[in-house]
This record gives C-alpha cells, structure tokens and sequence, in this order.
C-alpha cells in the first residue's frame, strides 16, 4: 500500500485578486482555513520580493491561524530567511526568484550553488524547519540537494504541464518520464519528493500515481476552478484525481 499523498493548497492567487483592487476581499486566510475544511492537509504560500501576492502579515495570520502545516516559499535572501526564522512555519520551500517572471519559471541551482545553500539553509533546520528545493527534474540537481542535506525535494512539474496544456503529447511523455525517473532516484537517495506547479484535473494523475511522490502542490488551477465549482468544490474535486489514481 503506498503512503496517502498529501495535497497542499497554494493561495497566493486570492492575494492577487485581492491585490487588484486594494483592501481586504478576498482573504487568503479565508481561503487557507477553508482549504483546511476541504481536506487539504497543507497549505503553501509563496512571499515573494516584490510582495505581488501573498504579504507579510498574510503569512503571520497563516501560522497563527491554521492547525495543518504550512509550507513557507520563498526565495534564499537574507530578508526572508529572517521573516522565516521568525514565522518558524512546519516547511520552506526555496524557489528561484526573478523580479520580472510571471510565476517561478525555472527550478533552483542546487548544484552551483551548493556551498552557499548549505550555510543558507542551517539556520532554518536548527529553528525546525524542514527545508525542501523546488529543483527541474535533473539528476545533478536531485542529487545536489542530496548532498547538502535537504531532506525533501519539489519536483518542478512545469515543462510537463505546459506540453499537457498545449497538446504536446511526445513532449508531455518525455517530461512525464524524467519525473518518474527523478521521484525514483531522490527516494532511492533518502529525500521525500514533492512535485508542484501547473497541475489541473488532468495532468494530475500521472503524477499522483507515482509511489515515490508524497506531496503536490497546487494553487493557480485551483483558485481559478473555485470560481465554478466554489474552493470546497474544486479541492475536493482534485483530491477525488489524486485518490483515483494512487495505487
Ligand atoms: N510549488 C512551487 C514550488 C511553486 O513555486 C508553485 C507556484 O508558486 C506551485 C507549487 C504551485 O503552482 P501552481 O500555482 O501553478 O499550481
């Protein structure tokens, strides 16, 4: 029987609805604590530099507020890592950050960057974070994060949900491969893998059926299925595609 697979809820993008007008409609909080309701078994949030989402006060009522855990994502700066020392969440997330993508488009360069990540990251697991790195499904990447110490990695499902999205099947299959492939190797080294962005009803399955995947997370096709099928409605749509198709 392989271990249930965790979903974690993104809510940064009712932070950008909200965002767009100014005030306080609608709350990420809100959200967040109904995604608890709905069976989430986490939630993720990303603060990123420019605060274009998610602000520091929305991740301070997050922890104070939700009794699941919650994932803190963010880039490896020393502004956040002193927000994060002082948030102390359950996880943290590290994501490469450009001030001008539209989302985090690449995975982080664990491997040139190893020495300096590993001194990043000490003070955060000494507070009890457990640190994960949003890597591209790259071996030297899985295992540079390996080598470091980070006890979890997150695959980086976007090359294989943009080619599921664009009807790029012989892609879609190649990204799919190097997923299975990377879950595979970083469980095989010791690390529990997670894998996250993009994912929809539809490219979920694949991805939920690997044995070795403990965790994804997903937020934007949610939040925006939660117009339809209201967020109860949506996550547990998507928990309903996570269960049917883990062995
Ligand atoms: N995981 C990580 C590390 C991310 O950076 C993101 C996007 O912020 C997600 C998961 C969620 O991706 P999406 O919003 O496309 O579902």
């Amino acid at each position: 029987m392989t271990d249930k697979l965790r979903l974690g809820v993104n809510i940064d993008h009712v932070a950008t609805v909200r965002n767009a007008r100014g005030g306080d409609n609608p709350d990420p909080l809100r959200a967040a604590l109904l995604a608890q309701e709905a069976g989430a078994d986490g939630i993720t949030a990303h603060l990123r530099e420019d605060r274009r989402h998610i602000r520091d006060a929305d991740m301070a009522a997050l922890k104070e507020k939700l009794s699941i855990p919650l994932n803190f994502e963010m880039a490896a700066t020393a502004e956040m890592r002193d927000l994060a020392l002082r948030t102390t969440p359950h996880a943290v997330c590290l994501v490469p950050e450009k001030r001008e993508e539209r989302t985090t488009e690449g995975g982080l360069d664990v491997a040139r960057q190893a020495h300096e990540l590993a001194d990043y990251i000490a003070p955060l697991r000494d507070a009890g974070c457990r640190i994960s790195l949003f890597v591209t499904p790259d071996r030297d990447q899985v295992e540079a994060a390996h080598r470091i110490g980070a006890p979890v990695i997150e695959l980086h499902a976007g090359a294989y949900a943009d080619a599921w999205a664009e009807g790029r099947w012989a892609d879609r299959d190649v990204e799919q491969g190097r997923l299975v492939d990377m879950a595979a190797y970083g469980h095989s080294l010791g690390l529990e893998i997670h894998v996250g962005h993009g994912l929809t009803y539809d490219s979920v399955g694949p991805i939920a059926a690997l044995p070795h995947v403990r965790e994804l997370n997903i937020g934007h096709f949610l939040i925006g299925e939660s117009i339809f099928l209201g967020l109860d409605g949506a996550i547990r749509k998507m928990r309903a595609a996570m269960d049917a198709a883990r062995p």
